[in-house]
Order: C-alpha cells, then structure tokens, then sequence
C-alpha cells in the first residue's frame, strides 16, 4: 500500500508530521535564497508562496523543479497578496529597500515603514493567527510598526511577532572562531539588544572564553558593524543576501521544529520583552525559547562586564527612538 497520508494542511509523505504552509514576502536577494533552503524543508514545509511585486513566477517556477514535496507558488502583484497568505501558518518578510554605502538602516525606513505597514494590514486581515519574521529594515522599527498594525485589527499576539536578528549571532559566532582559530560552527555568542550599530550588544564575557581588551573591542566592533562590511563590498548593488538567507532560515527552521512540539529550541530573536520594559524598552532580543505556541520563555540578559554593560548604556536610548518612531509612524497614520 502506498505508504502515504494526507493531513488537512496538505499532502506530504509518511515521515512527514505536520508541515505548514509558509509565505515569503519579498522574493529578491534575500527571499530567493531563503525561499530555496526552504524548499528543502519537505518535512515542515508543504506550501511555500512566493509574493513580491515583481519576477515571482519565474523564481516559482525554478524552485518548483526542485524534487522535494514542498509545493511552491508564486504570486506577483498587491491583488495577488491576499492568496499568497491565506492558509499561512509562519510569514517570512525580506521585503523593501537595502542600504548603499553611507547610508545607516535608519535611512531605509521612509520608504520600508510604508511597505511593511501595508504587508501587515494583509496580514492581520488573510493570517491574523500566523507567525510573523520580520527580516525587513529598520527592524528596531518595523518590528514595533508590524505589532501596531496588528493592534489596530485586534489581532495582536506577541507571542508570534519576531524581529529576525539571527546574523547578528551567525557574524558572531564567525568572527570569534576566526580570532580563536576555531570551527565556528562549536562558538555561540549570546548578542542582545536590537539591530543596528549600537544597539547590537554582544556578550563576550558569556562565551566562557578570555579575549584581551584589543581583541574584545575590535570583535565587538565588527559584530556591530558586520553589515556595513558586506554593503561597502558590494558597492551600491545591495547589502548581505545569502549570509542572511542562512540565517532567516535557521530561525525560521527551528520555529517550525518548535511549532511541531520539539522543545529545548532557542534562538535570539527581537520581541515584545520585559527585560528592560522598566527603562522603557517595549522590544528587546535576548534568547527565547520557541514553542508550539511561538515564544515561549524569554531569557534574561544574564551577566555582564563592565564594558558590556556600558555598550548596554548606549544601546537603550538608540533603541527606544527606533521602536518609538515605528509605533508613531502607525499612530499618525
Ligand atoms: P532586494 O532589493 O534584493 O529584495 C527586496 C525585494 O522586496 C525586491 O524583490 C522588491 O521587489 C520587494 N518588494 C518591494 N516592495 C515590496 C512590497 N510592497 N511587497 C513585496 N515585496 C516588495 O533586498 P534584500 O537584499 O532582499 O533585502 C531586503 C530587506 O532585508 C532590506 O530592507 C534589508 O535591509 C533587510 N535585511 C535585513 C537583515 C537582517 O538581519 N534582519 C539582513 C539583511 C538585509
Ligand atoms: C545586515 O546586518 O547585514 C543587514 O541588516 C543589512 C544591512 O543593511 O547591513
């Protein structure tokens, strides 16, 4: 007999539990790459749609040949958004501008903010009980102007909005392996905080392993700054694409591992957080526990040296006017 079954969220082959379907928004240099490491995930993943304003079915097309049972769509233009969500359990959104040299993340939000405000509305109104991963810059503030939407619809669970900040740690973890002389791949550095400059705090001291005060400046440096590397790089064509696939798809891998009940999985992620809720930071990264129901335990900050804690000191005002003019930008809409 053929060993096959067919659950409501679609059909996939018996090793196969219950894979999701789950919508790419923005399918251009980062949600190409994601959307192909995606399309290996046969035993999470049944559906994967494709939405952007441009080239999806052509993008569809090609990953549609690959030999996995992820069924993949593409749908292309606004009137096609509301069938790209329906039926999403986990959105992933890459969509909006990349910087160029010179310019800060904060400079891409006049034009991102109103993008992921409008993907939101579709949202809260096609999947207001999915996921959401906000890859999309400023994600200090888009992160606050997607849960302000939700809000607004009376659809908001901060137990499903993530401000993916997974490269932060993957730089992290490359950059100490280098200075150590070790496979980064064994390194995991705890990196709180937001997503730009400043506010991206790494804690060394966490590590368990010793770094002389050059190395621990400069390795703190690049881990703030990792992104300005790949921008000045690529020289005006975009800023990191395929490091952050990687990274989108492992956190969006082991929330959908989590989704299916698998437990001890924890991944830094930018959320609603009470960590430092008293000094009037309403979104925080830290370590979070992913369950079948989303966040399920955030982690305290943990210990801290003296230098971290005054990178801690620069990072909270930065980061509180990020998150302030996201949830304004919604506000006086
Ligand atoms: P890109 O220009 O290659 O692709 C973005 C895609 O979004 C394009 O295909 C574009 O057509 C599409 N798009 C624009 N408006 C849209 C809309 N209304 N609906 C759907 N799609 C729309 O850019 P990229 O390199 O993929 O970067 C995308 C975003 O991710 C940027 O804002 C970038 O700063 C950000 N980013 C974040 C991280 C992170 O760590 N969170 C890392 C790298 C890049
Ligand atoms: C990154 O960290 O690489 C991204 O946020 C993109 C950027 O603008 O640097």
């Amino acid at each position: 007999m053929l060993a096959t079954k067919i659950f409501a969220r679609g059909f996939h082959s018996s090793s196969a539990a219950y894979a999701r379907k789950v919508a790419v928004l923005g399918a251009g240099g980062i949600g190409q790459p994601l959307s192909l490491l995606l399309k290996n995930e046969g035993k999470l993943v049944s559906k994967l749609a494709l939405f952007d304003i441009v080239n999806t079915p052509g993008v569809a097309a090609d990953l549609s040949h690959i030999a996995t049972p992820v069924d993949v769509k593409g749908y292309k233009g606004t009137e096609e958004l509301d069938a790209a969500l329906q039926g999403a359990e986990v959105v992933v959104i890459p969509a909006g501008v990349p910087r160029k040299p010179g310019m800060t993340r904060d400079d891409l939000f006049k034009t991102n903010a109103g993008i992921v405000k409008n993907l939101a509305e579709a949202c809260a109104k096609n999947c207001p009980k999915a996921h959401f991963l906000i890859i999309s810059n400023p994600v200090n503030s888009t992160v606050p102007i997607f849960a302000e939407v939700l809000k607004k619809h009376g659809v908001y669970n901060p137990k499903h909005l993530f401000g993916v900040t997974t490269l932060d740690v993957v730089r992290a973890s490359t950059f100490v392996g280098q200075v150590k002389k070790a496979n980064p791949e064994s390194i995991k550095v705890h990196v709180v905080g937001g997503h730009s400059g400043p506010t991206i705090v790494p804690l060394l001291s966490q590590t368990g392993l010793t770094f002389t005060d050059e190395e621990r400046a400069a390795l703190t440096y690049r881990i703030q700054y990792g992104g300005d590397e790949v921008v000045k790089a690529k020289d005006g064509t975009g800023s990191a694409t395929l490091s952050m696939a990687v990274a989108g798809a492992r956190f969006a891998v082991s929330l959908l591992k989590a989704l299916e009940g698998e437990k001890g999985i924890v991944e830094p992620t930018f959320v609603e957080s009470p960590v430092l809720k008293a000094q009037g930071v309403d979104f925080f990264a830290t370590k979070v526990e992913l369950g079948k129901d989303g966040v399920e335990k955030i982690h305290p900050i943990g210990a801290l040296s003296k230098y971290e804690e005054e990178l801690l000191e620069k990072c909270v005002p930065e980061l509180k006017a990020n998150i302030k003019k996201g949830l304004d930008f919604v506000k006086s809409a």
